[in-house]
């Protein structure tokens, strides 16, 4: 299995801060790559400039090995990106939400009808096609989000803090079908400060704080980092001693 992404030096400054700090990451085809921080580390900057929604102000991003910026229109329908802030509208139905964003990407007629009600099955929502997603919970609006995301069969997904204020059956759903979209063949990246949800579903996770990486291993390796015993440590505490700083306020 090969890199499927690759950010080189990738930078973001907002007026003399630098929020993002020469990212060297290399996401391989087939995993669930966890990037683990706290709030203000740099997580959503970081997956809006690989998915070119900020520019960077240095480096690139190079996807299944070519520029991402310089390839977009070739490689952008093999991306699906779930923002942190939810990009669904309220006074739209559901199904017109999916149909929005999977008809972007060129897909018409049949197949679009096809990948709509897909989609909507996919996070549990088809049912409630119909209805407004102003009339949705807060959990199903999330689930929502994911499906406007998958309508085009994406080889990528990224998912920006999906599960941040939502109860916890909304969330082991989310977590679940993450889970399965990875078992179906997608590559999946997952930002998040939840330590639990990062250890449960990414195969590897990197740590960032204050616009840099500061390791990346799987859990297990995090930890050996930190302690011999690693049955007596949490990646809460990594972050801690790696950092000096809590993951959140507990
Ligand atoms: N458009 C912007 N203009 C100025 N500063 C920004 C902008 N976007 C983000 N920042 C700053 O960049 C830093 C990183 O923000 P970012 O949203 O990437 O963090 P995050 O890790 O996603 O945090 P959270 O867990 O709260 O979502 C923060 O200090 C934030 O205030
Ligand atoms: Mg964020």
């Amino acid at each position: 299995m090969g890199t499927i992404l690759k950010t080189n030096d990738l930078t973001k400054k907002y007026g003399n801060k630098v929020v993002v700090d020469n990212l060297n990451l290399e996401i391989q085809e087939g995993e669930v790559f966890g990037l683990l921080g706290p709030n203000g580390a740099g997580k959503s900057t970081t997956m809006n400039m690989i998915t070119g929604i900020v520019n960077p102000t240095l480096g690139n991003v190079e996807f299944e090995g070519k520029d991402f910026k310089k390839n977009r229109k070739s490689l952008i329908d093999k991306l699906g990106y779930i923002p942190q802030e939810l990009a669904i509208h309220g006074n739209l139905k559901a199904w017109e939400n999916v149909e929005l964003f999977t008809s972007l990407y060129g897909i018409k007629g049949a197949e679009l009808k096809e990948r709509i009600n897909e989609s909507l099955e996919y996070v549990g929502l088809l049912e409630r096609r119909n209805d407004f997603a102003k009339t949705f919970s807060g959990g199903m609006k999330r689930r929502l989000n994911i499906a406007c995301a998958i309508g085009h069969h994406p080889d990528l997904l990224i998912f920006d803090e999906p599960t941040v204020g939502i109860d916890p059956q909304s969330r082991n759903f989310i977590l679940d079908k993450i889970k399965e979209s990875n078992k179906n063949g997608s590559t999946v990246i997952y930002t998040s400060h939840y330590m639990e949800e990062v250890e449960a579903i990414c195969t590897r996770i990197a740590i960032m704080d204050n616009g840099k990486i500061i390791a990346t291993g799987t859990s297990e390796e995090l930890k050996k980092m930190v302690k011999d015993d690693i049955s007596t440590i949490t990646l809460e505490e990594v972050f801690l001693n790696m950092t000096g700083k809590k993951l959140r306020d507990l």
